[in-house]
């Protein structure tokens, strides 16, 4: 079976007024069926470029990209019926009530009148939004907005869904909301490729990852995968008795708000563990997050200031 998206040697390069921006180089990446794929990455790394060119929105410039293995330039209607896409800045039809938004949608996809109407309260439902289906898309805050445009994509009948930053600006039960529908999608064997700006999210849903800066992809595998190829693959956080230089022996310690943040290798974390407890410093020990090693690896943190302002509403 081919694969759901398969990039080989993808740039994509902008012109504008200002000159130009290569906002893909030469990307490899292939994304299986039937999994969440996390695309993960600081803002203008490059993921909804990568996303547009995979749901037929915007042209590569070089190199290829197949979805289901129909080429996203010469067989654009047979990727087309068989994606939808969430974009990341979404604009839907604002005189539209959210039941008629997802039921519309639907139709227009082929789907039958009364299957439509099913899908379209099963997806109200599980997405929390049963009491929204008459208020106007336009009336809504950006968060249900957003969440009006999941529902849109999950109900629909396509094998391979495009969610860019779908979680972005919704409050945390919302998002939990957003997730339980994303692993029934998976359960019915579609396939989700997910960029996102959480890296717990990125990592409760994905089965591989793909760490993208500079339109390059920095980092790609399964989340253990990821984790084994950092130097230090355990982190520990020590507070109270010990001081930096008798943690130094250990691994790379930085400063924390409280005590020492300590990235090491398993045998001296393990050793490092009993000393401090033995001392009776406070310890914690487990293996590095995802947001450890993006720091590692990007030298900058996925930070709070990259969220787009339409998050911010
Ligand atoms: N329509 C456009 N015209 C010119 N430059 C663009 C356009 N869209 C994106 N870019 C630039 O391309 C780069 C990648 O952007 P994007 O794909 O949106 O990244 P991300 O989604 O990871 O934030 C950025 O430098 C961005 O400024
Ligand atoms: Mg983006």
């Amino acid at each position: 079976m081919s694969n759901a998206v398969e990039a080989r040697a993808l740039s994509k390069t902008y012109r504008h007024s200002g000159g130009t921006t290569d906002a893909l180089s030469g990307v490899d990446l292939t994304i299986p069926t039937g999994r969440v794929y996390g695309m993960i990455g600081r803002n203008g790394a490059g993921k909804t470029t990568f996303v547009r060119i995979g749901a037929t929105q915007l042209a590569l410039t070089s190199g290829s990209m197949s979805v289901l293995g129909y080429d996203v330039m010469t067989e654009t209607s047979k990727v087309r019926a068989r994606i939808a896409a969430v974009p990341q800045e979404s604009r839907p039809l604002y005189f539209l009530n959210v039941f008629e938004l997802i039921y519309l949608y639907l139709t227009i996809r082929g789907t039958e009148a009364r299957d439509a109407r099913k899908r379209t309260e099963a997806v109200l439902a599980e997405l929390g939004l049963a009491d929204s289906r008459k208020r106007l898309v336009s009336h809504l805050s950006g968060g249900m907005r957003r969440r009006a445009m999941v529902a849109m994509v999950l109900a629909s009948d396509a094998d391979v869904l495009f969610l860019d930053e779908p979680t972005t600006g919704l409050d945390p039960i919302a998002r939990r909301e957003v997730w339980t529908a994303i692993r029934r999608a998976i359960r019915d064997g579609r396939t989700v490729l997910l960029t996102t700006h959480y890296l717990d999210e990125a990592e409760a849903l994905s089965s591989r990852l793909a760490l993208l800066d500079g339109g390059r992809v920095l980092l790609e595998g399964t989340p253990t995968e990821i984790r084994e190829r950092v130097r230090q693959p355990f982190r520990l956080v020590v507070s109270g008795v010990l001081g930096r230089a008798e943690l130094e022996p250990f691994g790379s310690v930085s400063t924390v708000e409280g005590g020492y943040l300590v990235f090491a290798k398993e045998a001296p974390a393990r050793e490092l563990a009993q000393l401090a407890l033995s001392k009776g410093a406070r310890v914690s020990l487990g293996p590095v997050t995802l947001e450890d090693i993006f720091l590692q690896v990007v030298g900058k943190a996925i930070d709070a200031d990259d969220v787009p302002a339409e998050a911010a509403e």
